[in-house]
């Protein structure tokens, strides 16, 4: 049996500024009964102005080094997932790793968006199986409130996401006995870029920052939030159902399911085309929004640290996002 990549700990970390429904109905044209109703969303956290995704990372960091009882001069690789980094460049990888105290180590950063995580899970899997890294710090972090269009334009995307970070560690499954990840299936569609991007700024316009397209709006996130939420409850669960094939796995072997948290309506959907029991799906979009690539490490790690996840349980993960991109994978914890 080949050496398979176990998350030996994990840790997350939201600021704590709680933004419910009823704060964003000052700003804008919505109610927290719509917010309820189309997202399950009841509030979100938002950082302070100064505070960006790697500080977030980084406290995520610290939790998941703790909870899996190494020393942090230990690990080897880093891989960073986010959409919202601190700057246009250099990612957020090397600003963690400095913080970290780490020179000298690889820093990646992946740019998956919704499905950060889970591409970022997949490359970390193949160096941990390859024997080329034996600690890899995976950070997801996301600062989503510093950049969403708060007038009532701008009220279907602003509503939904929140600020946030994950982290994990992954370290080879020496005892061999079968555990850590058994899959990662990833894939996108890139004829959908426009379905949910952030168009501007692009160096393709010269100047990029030009005083027009600060007038027309054009530097916040946009949506197709009928198609993205149309595929997004098809996409996923194909995705689980290929991991599952994959596996030799039936629905009724997996413990428990985490859907990247996009909108609550949307992992219903995706647990009753699974027929998956409600139970088995964590979810906590309630109190966090959509984190993006953020989510899925949040819900593990409550998940974990609640206990519901345990030792030998199957779980299976499962994202869709912007790009689009999409994706699961199988872990035996
Ligand atoms: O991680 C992946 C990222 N994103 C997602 O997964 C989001 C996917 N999409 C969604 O979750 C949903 O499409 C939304 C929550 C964004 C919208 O829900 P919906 O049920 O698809 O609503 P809709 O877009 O069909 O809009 C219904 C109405 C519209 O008004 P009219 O045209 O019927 O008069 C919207 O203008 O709701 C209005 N609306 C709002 N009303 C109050 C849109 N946003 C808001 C708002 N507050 N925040």
């Amino acid at each position: 049996m080949s050496t398979k990549a176990l998350i030996t700990g994990t840790g997350h970390f939201v600021p704590p500024k709680v933004v419910t429904n009823f704060d964003l109905e000052k700003k804008m044209d919505t109610s927290d009964e719509w917010i309820r109703q189309r997202s399950g969303i009841v509030e979100r956290r938002y950082v302070e102005p100064g505070v960006g995704s790697s500080d977030l990372a980084y406290e995520a960091a610290l939790r998941a080094i703790e909870a899996a009882k190494i020393d942090k001069s230990e690990i080897d690789f880093i891989i960073a997932a986010t959409l919202s980094p601190d700057h246009y460049f250099p990612g957020i990888g090397v600003i963690v790793q400095a913080k970290l105290g780490l020179s000298g180590i690889g820093a990646l950063d992946v740019r998956n968006q919704c499905t950060g995580f889970i591409y970022a899970l997949s490359v970390a899997e193949q160096y941990i199986k390859t024997h080329t890294f034996k600690k890899i710090l995976l950070v997801a972090a996301e600062v989503q409130s510093a950049n969403l269009d708060y007038s009532d334009e701008g009220r279907d995307m602003a509503v939904l996401f929140g600020d946030g970070g994950g982290a994990v560690i992954l370290e080879p499954n020496e005892k061999n006995d079968g555990r850590g990840i058994l899959s990662t299936h990833l894939f996108s569609d890139g004829r959908y870029v426009s379905d949910l991007w952030m168009e501007k700024p692009s160096p393709k316009d010269n100047p990029t920052f030009a005083e027009e397209f600060f007038k027309k709006r054009r530097f916040f996130p946009e949506m197709n939030g009928r198609n993205v939420f149309k595929n997004a409850s098809e996409k996923m669960p194909e995705a689980v159902r290929i991991a599952l094939k994959h596996n030799g796995l039936s629905i009724e072997d997996v413990d428990y399911l985490i859907p990247h948290q996009a909108n609550d309506r949307i992992s219903l959907m995706v647990a009753r085309n699974l027929k998956i029991p409600v139970e088995k799906v964590i979810r906590n979009i309630d109190r966090f929004g959509n984190t993006t690539a953020a989510s899925i490490p949040i819900a593990m790690d409550e998940a974990l640290k609640g206990r519901i996840i345990k030792d030998g349980d199957i779980v299976v993960l499962t994202a869709f996002g912007s790009g689009y991109t999409w994706g699961s994978a199988v872990i035996q914890f």
